[in-house]
């Protein structure tokens, strides 16, 4: 694919990309990095020591950038989420498997994090393909779950952040989407499961307990190591993940370290 180097990761998800400035990018080179995330769904690059502006134009180049629904962004940009950690960090943003803010209405296409600041080691983040989960359950299991929705709710999980980190929300309403279980891939047409134990909190119309069981099954399928890979940052890595056919995990093994990045996140489409 063009002159890009482009190093798969696993055969399931993953590669790293060389040869690549993403401050100054072709045409050519962006419809490789485009064809090259619908089929390896996340994509890592090295030494990209880039200005904000700059991280924001690249994500931009895919789609509108969104803002978080809970989190205040960077100063005089909301569209870049601060990711840190220190010594005095009571919780770390994604240290559970998720897909980012499935609970809008339009959950992100994709989300590009830069790490600047990377401890001496650890902080890896792992992903996970939800082509390979979804292909990997059983016909049974699969007839169940097609043409069932889910409800994902923001309001659990970002008010037990605040309470967590002290910042009062002063009574705000979060995103809450109903979506289906399995959806289809607007790019490639395949299908992945689209459930996850950070926002999803029931299926819809389907008894309580059964919702329970079987949310507990999936969101305990998704973490198989057979559908991961998993990214050791340095400084200036980048990641671009597609929020639609994956989710991830920051591991925080590393406190009292400092870990440090920005993230951009592209807006995406309503799940079918
Ligand atoms: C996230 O966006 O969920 C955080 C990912 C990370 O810090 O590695």
């Amino acid at each position: 694919m063009g002159r890009l180097d482009i190093r798969p990761v696993t055969p399931t998800i993953g590669a790293e990309i060389h040869g690549v400035d993403l401050a100054d990018l072709p045409m050519e080179d962006f419809e490789t990095i485009h064809g090259a995330l619908a089929k390896h769904q996340v994509l890592f690059f090295r030494d990209q020591d880039i200005s904000v502006e700059a991280h924001k134009s690249f994500g931009a180049r895919f789609g509108e950038l969104a803002v978080h629904p809970n989190d205040p962004g960077l100063e005089g940009h909301p569209e870049v989420m601060i990711i840190h950690a220190d010594e005095t960090s009571k919780r770390v943003a994604g240290e559970m498997w998720h897909s980012d803010v499935s609970c809008s209405l339009e959950p992100p296409m994709g989300s590009i994090l830069r790490m600047f600041v990377v401890p001496p080691n650890g902080g890896d983040t792992l992903f996970a393909s939800m082509y390979a989960a979804y292909d990997a359950l059983s016909d049974g299991m699969k007839a169940y779950l097609d043409g069932l929705t889910a409800e994902h709710d923001g309001g659990p999980y970002y008010r037990e952040v605040n309470r967590i980190i002290g910042r009062g929300d002063g009574g705000k309403s979060y995103p809450s989407a109903e979506h289906p279980v399995v959806r289809t891939h607007p790019v490639t047409g395949r299908r992945c499961l689209f459930v996850n134990s950070m926002f999803t909190t029931r299926l819809v119309g389907v008894p309580r307990a059964e919702s329970d069981a079987i949310l507990a099954h999936l969101f305990d399928h998704v973490k198989n190591p057979l559908f991961q890979c998993r990214f050791t940052w340095r400084p200036h890595s980048v990641a671009f993940w597609d929020n639609r056919c994956t989710q991830h995990f920051a591991v925080w093994d590393y406190y009292p370290h400092v870990r440090s990045g920005y993230r951009v996140t592209v807006k995406g489409e309503r799940p079918v």
